[in-house]
């Protein structure tokens, strides 16, 4: 017996891993152990003998399992001990650069006119930009004859053989707003609408997807003079300084009588600098809400009046922060995107100076 534990516990305390144990365990204690085939031998044995040899045999097998216990138990420290070794993190490193994104320009100009405008009492509106034709043209005054529709190289949608709704097309401004929030809201109103609006048309200073935001202003004696003075107001707070605007007597189908507005400018050396040079830029259109729009948004012409316009976004944008080409907007190149974007929390607000 003696033999035997010296045997075992001392291959027991040296097996290098759980399959040598195993092996180990068998051979001693399974059911056709060493250990358990002497136990076996009992029966053959006077009851004196039992005696002694019983509790010995039992005493080792006891011993021979809590050994087996023990460098299992010892295996599995050490190998967590070499896997903590190998997963250990240096939490002092540097972490990697990330890089930030910026805020680009269109969303940037935006929140600017959105502050201007609302500080003057202008809500923001919002309208689909997959409309019906009856919104994009009828309801403003553009019948399906009027040359209107043809100059606005509009985007139809694709129908469906005995797809019986009215025809949809990517809106070609923010005007059908125009008919939406009066229809929601009726007189008197005072809105915005930014927005993404679409034309087949692609130069330097046109692409298939820009922004126009629409004002929109009823009231019962509203005039020529408001559109005037708001739209001043707007482009002062909005470049920081007096720029020179020129009103040009014009025609839209939806406003009369209409005025388009110009600011001056100078596209010298690629960049363009507004307030400065004999160039100029178009903004927008504006003009009186004509009568049959007012009645396609179920108000009353008899009783309110007002004026709207449409200005580029993308165009104001270029001009305030000296962007040459408007294609540039929307090709995502990242050079282009830190170079012109805003830091996250460089945001508009009415009493932030004009410190560029
Ligand atoms: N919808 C016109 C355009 O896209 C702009 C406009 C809006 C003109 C409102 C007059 C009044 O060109």
């Amino acid at each position: 017996m003696d033999e035997l534990r010296g045997k075992y516990i001392e291959a027991i305390a040296g097996a290098a891993d759980e399959a040598a144990l195993e092996e180990l365990r068998l051979a001693a204690v399974g059911k056709k152990g060493e250990v358990s085939l002497k136990m076996r031998e009992l029966g053959k044995m006077s009851p004196e003998e039992r005696q002694v040899a019983g509790p010995a045999l039992n005493a080792l097998k006891d011993e021979i399992n809590t050994a087996l216990t023990a460098r299992k138990v010892a295996l599995a420290d050490a190998a967590l001990d070499e896997r903590l070794k190998t997963e250990w993190l240096d939490v002092t490193l540097p972490s990697r650069p990330r890089r930030q994104g910026t805020i680009h320009p269109v969303s940037q100009v935006t929140e600017e006119v959105t502050a201007i405008f609302a500080d003057m009492g202008f809500a923001v509106a919002e309208g689909p930009q997959i409309e019906t034709d009856w919104y994009n043209f009828d309801a403003l005054n553009i019948p399906g004859h009027h040359p209107a529709r043809a100059e606005m190289d509009t985007f139809y949608m694709a129908r469906g053989e005995g797809d019986n709704r009215p025809p949809h097309v990517l809106r070609t401004h923010t005007s059908p707003v125009q008919i939406r929030s009066m229809e929601a809201g009726g007189a008197p109103t005072r809105i915005i609408c930014p927005g993404r609006v679409y034309r087949a048309d692609y130069d330097q200073t046109h692409t298939p997807m820009f922004h126009q935001v629409e004002g929109l202003a009823i009231d019962r004696d509203i005039s020529m003079a408001n559109l005037k003075w708001v739209l001043e107001e707007f482009f002062t707070a909005y470049f920081g300084t007096n720029v020179k605007t020129r009103f040009r007597a014009s025609h839209f189908p939806f406003t009369e009588p209409s005025a388009e507005v110009d600011i001056q400018c100078s596209f010298e050396g690629g960049t363009v600098k507004v307030g400065e040079g004999d160039d100029w830029l178009e903004v927008l259109g504006s003009g009186m809400v004509h009568p049959d729009v007012l009645r396609a948004g179920k108000i009353d012409p008899d009783e309110w009046q007002g004026f709207a316009f449409g200005m580029g976004i993308d165009r104001i944008a270029m001009l305030k922060y000296g962007i040459p080409d408007l294609r540039a907007f929307f090709e995502s190149d990242l050079r282009w995107l830190r170079h012109y974007g805003f830091a996250a929390l460089d945001v508009p607000t009415l009493h932030a100076g004009v410190s560029r």
